[in-house]
């Protein structure tokens, strides 16, 4: 199996990077927090389809955790996520330090992403969305032009991350990728660790309650009061989970229409446990 080359420095991906640009190569970028799943890979392998070197990053960014979220035991694995990476096709990890990223303490520099940032994961959690911003643009300015590959699973950030990207013209190609799921239909995420038995159980009502929504919208609902109300109904019968939003919105602004039309997402998130479980589902009306 391939083993990718461990990377710790910014000087190094730059030198290393701009050695195979000048071979022609097309570079493939997929930044993560590691802990690894199948999601991750699924990225790494569509990278790997259509890149000719392919770089994953691993970086538990301090910016984007508030100061009562889980930055000091975020889970890490990196023998794990390197045989991941090496099986899903990835040439590179670039894993930095803190002190590697942010070599001057705290940063004075920050990407806001303005009214996209402010709801939905933005309302529970205000500092969030400038944190993956910023950190994203500086592993853009690290890795240069590329083609990034991001989940739909965090859909408010892959929105966020192709504004920020049209607005400040940055050379990158930004690549949405499906949601992979567990076979009960729970979305993969790293946090799915913090579950306990009876809390993992629980936690496919937050597909159920998007398939609620699916369905009213294929027998023609299109009030987004009404789906709202129906989806948060399906939450609400599970008594471990806590309904955070759930929400119709127009997929492009993340805004609630009245009456829903064009590309439509479906989000929710809830605590169930320690965890905020986030998902969402697409529909085209
Ligand atoms: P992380 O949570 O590690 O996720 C890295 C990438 O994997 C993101 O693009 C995310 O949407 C994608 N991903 C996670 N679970 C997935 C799933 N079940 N199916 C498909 N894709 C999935 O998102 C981050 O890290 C950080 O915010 C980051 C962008 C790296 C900035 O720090």
């Amino acid at each position: 199996m391939n083993q990718p080359t461990l990377v710790p420095t910014i000087n190094e991906v730059r030198s290393t990077l701009s050695a195979a640009r000048t071979a022609g190569q097309r570079i493939g970028f997929v930044p993560t927090m590691g802990f690894l799943h199948a999601g991750h890979g699924s990225l790494i392998e569509v990278a790997r389809e259509h890149n000719d070197l392919v770089i994953v990053s691993i970086f538990v960014n301090p910016l984007q955790f508030a100061a009562n979220e889980d930055l000091s035991d975020y889970p890490r694995d990196l023998d794990h996520d390197r045989a991941l990476a090496g099986e899903a096709g990835a040439d590179l990890i670039f894993t930095p330090d803190v002190d590697e990223m942010y070599p001057l303490g705290p940063v004075l520099t920050s990407v806001t992403v303005d009214s996209l940032a402010g709801r939905w994961e933005g309302a529970t959690r205000p500092t969030h969305f400038a944190g993956v911003a910023t950190v994203v643009a500086k592993l853009f300015s690290i890795i240069g032009s590329c083609s990034a590959y991001f989940g739909e699973k965090d859909f408010q950030q892959l929105a966020i991350i192709r504004r920020m990207v049209s607005d400040l013209s940055m050379p990158i190609d930004v690549i949405g990728c499906p949601i992979v799921r567990e076979p009960d239909g729970l979305a993969m995420s790293s946090r799915n660790a913090y579950l306990d038995a009876a809390q993992r159980s629980a936690a496919p009502v937050l597909r159920r309650a998007l398939d609620r929504g699916l369905d009213l919208i294929a027998d023609g609902e299109r009030s987004a009061a009404v789906l709202q109300r129906e989806m948060a109904a399906v939450v609400a019968a599970e008594p471990l989970a806590t309904l955070d939003y759930a929400a119709a919105v127009d997929a492009a602004t993340l805004e609630e229409p009245e009456n829903l039309a064009g590309d439509v997402r479906l989000i929710i998130a809830a605590q169930i446990g320690r965890p905020r479980l986030l998902d969402n589902a697409g529909a085209t009306l």
